[in-house]
């Protein structure tokens, strides 16, 4: 091993430690697309799913099928029907759909049970259990449509699938339910996943597609300014949803979003869509602090907002401690309630915990964050980085470039959170002439 490569894995691994330590028995449920298992992709998502099962977290997955089972159709001559959306499933295509889900589960264990040395499954013994999990009722007959074996789910068995997770194993469920007469209803890999995750209050839901996640504007194509939104607040999600046309296709803006706001609504706080094309995207997810697909997150919106003059007496007091200290440069109260404008803040019952500000310099495609501050009792819980998010999203609305931020002691926090430190020359002019030679405060700048 290099000295190179030393320098660079110990501090990585290290930086993953609070990620492995924080989803230790946590529930996740994953939903697969199935284009990703016809795109050769399984083997390297099982070695994924039990490098994550083995680091403590109890795994529920899920399968899709529909390009199997349109694959299935083909070869019977027999065309593909949709209606919403939804797949018509006439008793060819439920044939159908019970060859696919056999040979996906197979195809499912056979990757799980690999273990040759010398590779990742190396060592991993993974535990593989499917199951009646799912009650299902028929969609029915909607807009004189007859959906015929299409179901929907009616009841999650949450008693059976938390015995089975607590045993060590991952659960594996294919889009099928069955009704209490015996019948069988073709699902929705989405509609499935959600309904696990809601009736077990997952921590987390994740879906690998075949899109990689929701652009900062939707309706726009992708480009180098309409990146991906790697956190959506709920209300925003939203938002999204009541302007887009209801999702046909899985390309579609709102065909994986419409389930995750569901899940979130339901106490799921993290729903994610994330892409499969991208090696390795769960682990990205998962254990790197960006993420590299949308998380749709329930933050509680109503603690977090932007301030009003009503706030900056709570302002004041919170940053208080912090001047006296030397961490913040002191501001005076009527400079204050002067810039309140910029100011965003988190309150809990009525006290402000959090806050920072937001001062643009548009010239320069900038704007400095300061007076970042997370009241000593609440610190540690994530408020800081919930704050930085937000401070993020009103950035890029103004069409702005990066953040930048002055410190003396908070470099590292600021520089695990994707910032670095550049030359205080760098600052925009107008900034630079209010630099502090003396404070010799350090400049971190974060692309956005
Ligand atoms: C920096 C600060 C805003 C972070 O807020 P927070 O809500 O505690 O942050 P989060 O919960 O999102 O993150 C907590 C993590 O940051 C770490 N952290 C806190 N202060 C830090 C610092 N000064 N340097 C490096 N890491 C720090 C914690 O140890 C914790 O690490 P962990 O996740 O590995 O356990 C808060 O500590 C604070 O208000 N500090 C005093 C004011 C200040 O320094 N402001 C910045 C002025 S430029």
């Amino acid at each position: 091993m290099s000295a190179v490569f030393n320098f660079t894995f110990v501090p990585w691994f290290r930086s993953v430690a609070p990620y492995i330590h924080k989803f230790r028995n946590q529930t996740f449920v994953v939903g697969v697309c199935g284009e990703a298992i016809a795109a050769g992709k399984l083997p390297n998502l099982a070695q994924d799913l039990a490098l994550i099962q083995s680091m403590g977290v109890k795994i529920v997955l899920v399968h899709g099928f529909r390009p199997q089972v349109n694959e299935q159709l083909r070869a019977k001559g027999h065309a593909a029907k949709y209606s919403h959306g939804i797949r018509i499933t006439d008793p060819v295509a439920l044939d159908c759909a019970q060859e696919a889900a056999g040979q996906l589960r197979y195809e499912i264990e056979a990757a799980f049970s690999q273990g040759l040395p010398n590779t990742p499954m190396a060592g991993a013994t993974v535990r593989v259990i499917s199951g009646n999990f799912i009650t299902a009722r028929p969609v029915g007959i909607v807009d004189g449509v007859d959906f015929q074996h299409s179901g929907l789910v009616r009841k999650v068995d949450v008693a059976g699938i938390s015995r089975t997770l607590d045993m060590g194993a991952m659960v594996l469920l294919s889009p099928f339910g069955f009704s209490p007469t015996g019948e069988a209803f073709n699902l929705t890999m989405e509609e499935v996943a959600t309904s696990v995750a809601t009736a077990l209050q997952a921590d987390k839901l994740i879906f690998i597609t075949e899109v990689p996640g929701i652009r900062l504007r939707p309706d726009e194509p992708e480009s180098d300014d309409n990146p991906i939104d790697t956190e959506l607040p709920l209300a925003q999600a939203e938002l999204i949803l009541k302007n887009a046309p209801p999702g046909q296709k899985p390309t579609d803006t709102d065909f994986y979003l419409q389930h995750c706001v569901r899940a979130c609504k339901a106490g799921v706080e993290r729903s994610h869509i994330i892409p499969f094309a991208v090696d390795g995207s769960l682990l990205l997810e998962v254990y790197v602090h960006d993420g590299i697909g949308t998380m749709v997150v329930d933050e509680k919106l109503e603690s977090l907002r932007e301030a009003t003059p009503d706030d900056v007496g709570g302002i004041l007091q919170l940053i208080e401690p912090f001047e006296k200290d030397g961490t913040l440069v002191k501001r005076d109260r009527t400079e204050i309630e002067r810039d309140i404008g910029h100011y965003t803040i988190i309150e809990h019952d009525g006290v402000i915990f959090a806050c920072a500000a937001l001062y643009p310099y548009p010239e320069a495609r900038t704007a400095e964050m300061a007076a970042l501050t997370v009241s000593p009792q609440s610190q540690g819980q994530g408020d800081g980085e919930k704050i930085l998010k937000r401070i993020e999203q009103r950035a890029r609305a103004m069409g702005l470039d990066s953040i930048f931020v002055l410190t003396t002691r908070t470099m590292h926090w600021f520089i695990k959170r994707g910032f670095a430190q550049v030359d205080p020359d760098w600052l925009p002019d107008a900034r630079k002439r209010k630099y502090n030679w003396d404070r010799r405060s350090q400049v971190l700048v974060k692309k956005l």
